[in-house]
């Protein structure tokens, strides 16, 4: 019944009668990547007339279950989530499955059965992490290449899965080897704390020949501590990391990047069409529908792409 009351707003959306709601549990503003997925949603949401209820989780699990449950308790026609863990939903999307309101995952994965949501719309992000890698592989000086990781929120499947996609990709190849791993946060202070303690611990630079960051934000503070430190990144140490913001394509002109995975933060407009079909015409969407996972690096004209994501809702 509520898939068709839906349906039923979504075809009176056409003719600007019924506007649909649907709430959105983000997970907070620790990237420019974040940001700029809250600003394409909502700009999304007002271009086909959603009303769009925002919920800002500050990182915080409980915050977004808290969010859930309100969004279910007003009724709204579907809820977008983008879950800061990966485990820990099953109890919150077994309430809204209930409440027949679809739940749609948006840029990360949670370990729930697929039973629980209508689908969810991200990048591969082991292929993410295996193309940081082989970028890295095929592009690292000769001889043994000791590499640091800034790794994502704990628990995280970007985390837990760009991880796992970089070693898959470095597995067979001589001379790479993970010298140390902590986590950043996916924040740029995070990210800058976290390299300085490695530069530390390494007695400098000199041992040090990549680093790979699973987000640009903590690429980029990584970039400021390197050269606080007196060391050229880009150069000294390689610097291969995911996002593809703007200002990594800055970093990148400068000499300071090398090499960055693109996620698109527009995950909201194939989400709002998988919830439109599926409410008008009754068939269900396919459970991930993937974005694409493109590498750029200092050959690929970096201020045009930096122009270009402008209109990207950074
Ligand atoms: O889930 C996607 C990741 O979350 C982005 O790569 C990162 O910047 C963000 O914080």
């Amino acid at each position: 019944m509520k898939k068709l009351l839906l349906g039923a707003a979504l075809a009176a959306l056409s003719t600007g009668a019924t506007a649909q709601t649907i709430g959105f549990s983000q997970i907070g503003s620790e990237s420019g990547w974040r940001a700029a997925e809250t600003t394409v949603t909502r700009n999304e949401a007002e271009e086909r007339g959603i009303d769009l209820r925002f919920s800002d989780a500050q990182q915080r699990q409980e915050n977004q279950i808290a969010a859930i449950r309100s969004f279910v308790a007003q009724g709204v026609d579907a809820i977008l989530l983008a879950p800061v863990v990966a485990t820990g939903w099953d109890s919150v999307l077994e309430e809204a499955k209930e409440a027949e309101i679809p739940v749609v995952l948006l840029d990360r994965q949670v370990d729930s059965s697929k039973e629980l949501y209508l689908t969810a719309v991200g990048s591969n992000l082991v292929h993410e992490g295996e193309v940081a890698g082989q970028w890295l592989v095929d592009n690292k000086p000769e001889g043994e290449c000791r590499v640091v990781e800034l790794q994502g929120t704990t628990g995280s499947s970007p985390a837990i899965d760009r991880a796992t996609g970089f070693r898959n990709a470095i597995e067979g190849a001589d001379n790479i080897e993970i010298v140390r791993s902590q986590t950043g946060d996916f924040t740029r202070s995070g990210g800058k704390e976290v390299m300085e303690s490695f530069l530390q611990a390494e007695g400098g630079g000199d041992n040090i020949c990549a680093l790979y960051a699973h987000n640009d934000d903590m690429a980029l503070g990584a970039i400021q501590a390197i050269k606080e430190a007196g060391i050229d990144p880009g150069d000294d140490i390689l610097i291969v990391s995911i996002d593809a913001v703007p200002d990594i394509f800055k970093a990148m002109a400068e000499g300071d990047a090398n090499a960055t995975v693109e996620l698109t933060p527009n995950m909201a407009g194939p989400a709002f069409e998988a919830l439109a079909s599926y409410m008008e015409s009754g068939t269900e969407p396919p459970k991930f529908i993937q974005t694409d996972s493109t590498l750029y690096t200092q050959d690929d004209d970096p201020m045009a792409e930096f122009e270009k994501r402008k209109d990207l809702g950074y």
